[in-house]
């Protein structure tokens, strides 16, 4: 059986009213497709914690700070969809550009503090993109609950500040990252990946483990940072944008892990850009 698919407000609106009458709990699942375990993850926990999940399905041109990026974002709505009945997911809502953007549209949703550091920094705009397409993804469909993965950390804490702030009555629900058996987190720019920069990737995982096992152990982070970013400058990774070590709750930066921590890098890997975190236990 398909999952059925809607592509507007009122259509999405009108299923979750019936189920509103039916007193169902609604879990949302924001995505831009290319769905893989990870995103199926997410329905997983959906359905473990509500009655019906909802997967968006946007590749929301506002959060791209680079063009060539939207145009080469995979697009699969056929085979996302395929995957997502067997998932368990309730309803596909996939809308076109001119229904979440309409003609005149100008409002932005801005978080101050979370969105400059680390991805910010090195995506201007992409935060404001976020926030503005989620906040809409929440009211549209009002949902209960709504499900993010760890994979993007510092995204699942912008988008938790934006529903505190707007009073938006949505639980945002952390998810783990999921990860190819070699360690490399599963995402949809996977794809671009030639074969010697897909055997390379798991390095990043690799070093990051490394390293925030050390800092558990209560070393200083400053040079254990440059460290590996070195050495995965020699492991042949084109660039490392960054590597931080930050507080969990706050995302401010810290100089050990004497609170709960997580480490958080950007690389590229030829034309590919990568993210990842892990979490680094307190030192204390
Ligand atoms: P996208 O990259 O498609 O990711 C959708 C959701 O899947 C996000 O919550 C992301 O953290 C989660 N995810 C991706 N890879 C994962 C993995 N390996 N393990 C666990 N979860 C994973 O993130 C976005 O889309 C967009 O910014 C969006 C929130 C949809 C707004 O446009």
């Amino acid at each position: 059986m398909a999952v059925p698919i809607v592509r507007t407000v009122v259509a999405l609106r009108q299923v979750v009213a019936g189920w509103r009458a039916e007193g169902l709990a609604v879990g949302l699942v924001p995505t831009m497709g290319a769905l893989h375990e990870g995103h199926l993850s997410l329905v997983r926990a959906g359905l473990a914690r509500t009655d019906r999940v909802i997967v968006t399905l946007f590749v929301n041109p506002k959060q791209f700070n680079n063009s060539a990026d939207l145009a080469a974002y995979p697009r699969t709505e056929d085979s996302d969809a395929a995957k997502l009945a067997p998932a368990g997911a309730h309803l596909l809502y996939a809308p076109n550009a001119e229904e979440i953007y309409p003609e005149g549209f100008s409002t932005t949703v801005s978080v101050a503090g979370g969105s400059e550091a680390m991805e910010g920094r090195f995506r201007p705009g992409h935060f404001e993109g976020v926030a503005t397409v989620v906040a809409k993804l929440f009211l549209q469909s009002g949902a209960d609950f709504a499900f993010f993965g760890e994979k993007d950390f510092q995204q699942l804490q912008v988008v938790r500040r934006m529903a505190r702030d707007l009073d938006i009555p949505i639980e945002v629900v952390a998810c783990p990252t999921i990860r190819e058996r070699d360690g490399l987190a599963m995402s949809s720019r996977n794809v671009h990946l030639s074969p010697p920069e897909r055997a390379l990737a798991p390095r990043l995982a690799a070093t990051l483990s490394e390293t925030a096992e050390k800092l558990a152990a209560g070393a200083e982070a400053e040079p254990l940072l440059v460290e590996a970013s070195r050495s995965l400058g020699r492991a042949g990774f084109s660039k490392v944008e960054y590597i931080e070590l930050r507080s969990a709750a706050s995302l401010t930066p810290l100089t050990k892990a004497s609170e709960p921590a997580r480490l958080l890098a950007a690389v590229w890997l030829g034309q590919v850009r990568l993210i990842d975190n892990v979490a680094v236990a307190t030192s204390d």
